[in-house]
């Protein structure tokens, strides 16, 4: 079974994110394809997609919200999960209401569709982003936590396996 794992990220903490994910479905045995939304230009002999993106300004990024519309028909027919990563700093990481993330997921159904705290480190943004983030009163540091993801994708794993049988 096939698995595309593809994620927008522009300062690339999502990125790592799907790179995690994609490495465990493939130590659970999947044949995994990790691309940029933007370089997927076919969804021919994929069997399930995992699509994430990272939040700016309350929506995904466009590359992201792209594959969506490109692919809609197509992803009406398989499984697919979806994940945000944005956050940090908001305090406790509440979770933000999905439907602001955007039409994205209401375009395509999702089986699940997780929010997960990413990162804030100034030196990696430009002036202007650094304004933006502090004045919504982000808080520094690395906020991924990488055995929720881990978590996350056993679960995927097992709900493919499951429908495969
Ligand atoms: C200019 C700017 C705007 C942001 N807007 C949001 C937002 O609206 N909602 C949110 O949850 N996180 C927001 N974030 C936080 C990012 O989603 C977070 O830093 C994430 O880890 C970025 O992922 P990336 O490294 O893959 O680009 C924003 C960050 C920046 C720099």
């Amino acid at each position: 079974m096939r698995i595309l794992v593809t994620a927008s990220s522009k300062h690339g903490a999502t990125a790592e994110i799907a790179d995690a994910i994609a490495g465990h479905l493939a130590e659970h045995g999947y044949d995994v394809l990790r691309k940029n939304p933007q370089d997927v230009t076919s969804l021919d002999g994929v069997d399930a997609v995992v699509c994430g993106s990272a939040v700016y300004m309350m929506t995904w990024m466009e590359q992201a919200h792209d594959f969506m519309d490109r692919f809609a028909s197509e992803l009406e027919g398989i499984p697919v999960w979806a994940f945000s990563v944005g956050m940090n700093g908001v305090p406790a990481h509440v979770p933000q209401d999905p439907s602001r993330i955007g039409p994205v997921l209401t375009k395509v159904k999702a089986i699940e569709h997780r929010v997960f705290p990413g990162r804030y480190i100034p030196s990696l943004l430009n002036l202007r982003e650094r304004t933006i983030v502090r004045l919504a009163g982000a808080v520094e540091g690395d906020f991924r936590d990488w055995d929720v993801i881990e978590e996350w994708s056993r679960t995927i794993a097992e709900t493919l396996s499951d429908v495969s049988q």
